[in-house]
């Protein structure tokens, strides 16, 4: 008998989206990394948290694919791209991948409409209150970083920023209070 309930458009989709929370994280560790190098160590851990968050999302996608039964298709991840050449265009590229992953949730959303698959619909709704937010959290930075005078900000005015980051509180906890027990 097959217990699969997921068509089979949808599960390619939900598997691409799988692949896409994947590519993010990627993209995370390597803006995260490089702010690190940069010496912006609280830019770094905000940044190094959101990629456990966007892998949580991969994880949250696979768990839905299983428990759908359907088949879970794990592929390879594309490259981050070129690092940022400033903190300014760090959160421009955030904000543009933010929203590239928006209209690709908010295609999976039509599609399960289409289908009247309205278990998927709801499963959605969750990844759909959450780019709201991280579209949000990333247009407040890049209005943070405009006022510190945007692609020309100081030194001085960074490093408040980079301070504040450091201590944000985020839905992954902070990698500098993580412990082997604790992970
Ligand atoms: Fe999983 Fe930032 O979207």
């Amino acid at each position: 008998m097959d217990t699969n309930r997921l068509s089979q458009t949808l599960a390619k989709a939900l598997n691409q989206q799988m692949t896409n929370e994947a590519h993010n994280a990627q993209i995370y560790l390597a803006y995260a990394s490089w702010a690190s190098n940069g010496g912006y160590d609280g830019i770094a851990n905000f940044l190094f948290r959101h990629a456990n968050e966007e892998r949580n999302h991969m994880m949250k996608i696979l768990e839905y694919i299983l428990k759908r039964g359907a088949k879970v298709v794990v592929s390879a991840i594309p490259a981050p791209g070129p690092d940022p050449v400033s903190i300014n265009d760090c959160f421009e590229k955030v904000f543009k991948s933010e929203v590239e992953n928006t209209t690709s949730i908010y295609d999976i959303v039509n599609m399960s409409m289409a289908e009247k698959d309205w278990a998927t619909w709801n499963f959605m709704q969750w990844f759909v209150k959450e780019q709201t937010e991280e579209e949000t959290l990333a247009m407040d930075l890049l209005s943070k970083i405009k006022v510190a005078g945007g692609a020309n900000a100081k030194n001085d005015a960074l490093f408040v920023l980079d301070s504040e980051l450091g201590k944000t509180p985020d839905d992954a906890k902070l990698a500098q209070d993580a412990t082997a027990a604790n992970p």
